[in-house]
């Protein structure tokens, strides 16, 4: 069975609609981020702190080639994979690509009590970051095929959408 891969902007619902969604199809779930967290054996700001964003990106592809060959998992990656167009490319050889498109304001409502995020902790004021961030992005995110539009779904509506996306095409 073909991998099912999650991509989209912080707090869009990969690994929480994933994680269910992989549940209802039987598929493994794995978490790009805690992957590369338990691997490397520090969180995701702590190698962004002592090792740099560039580095972290290495981890980031290197799994990314690895996932890619192997097959019958729902992967959620993170908000970054589509700043190698090589990640893209690669999942979409052995899985179905999905990305979940998210307006900034949601972005904004579902990321503002959390603190695991590097690139959203770099500015005092974290609405302008995400439209800044997002709009940057905007063009790599909209090049993906399938698009949901999840700023109005729970994480139950992404699931479903994501499980008929998947028996459709696999
Ligand atoms: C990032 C998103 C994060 C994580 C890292 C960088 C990004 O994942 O990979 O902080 O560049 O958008 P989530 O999308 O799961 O928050």
């Amino acid at each position: 069975m073909k991998n099912l891969v999650l991509v989209g902007f912080m707090g869009s619902g990969k690994s929480s609609a994933g994680r269910l969604v992989a549940s209802r199809l039987g598929l493994q779930f794995v978490d790009m981020d805690a992957v590369i967290e338990e691997r490397v054996g520090q969180t995701i700001p702590a190698i962004f702190e002592t090792q740099g964003e560039a580095i972290f990106r290495q981890h980031e592809r290197a799994l990314a080639q690895e996932l890619a060959g192997q097959s019958d998992q729902v992967i959620a990656t993170g908000g970054g994979i589509v700043l190698n167009p090589d990640n893209i490319a690669d999942f979409s050889r052995t899985g179905i690509v999905v990305c979940f498109w998210i307006s900034p304001e949601a972005a904004f409502e579902r990321t503002k009590h959390t603190r695991h995020r590097p690139l959203l902790e770099a500015e005092a004021d974290r609405q302008a970051r995400i439209v800044a961030l997002l709009k940057k992005r905007e063009p790599l995110y909209r090049a993906i095929p399938i698009q949901i539009d999840v700023s109005q779904m729970t994480v139950t509506q992404q699931a479903d959408a994501l499980e008929r996306i998947y028996r459709e095409r696999n």
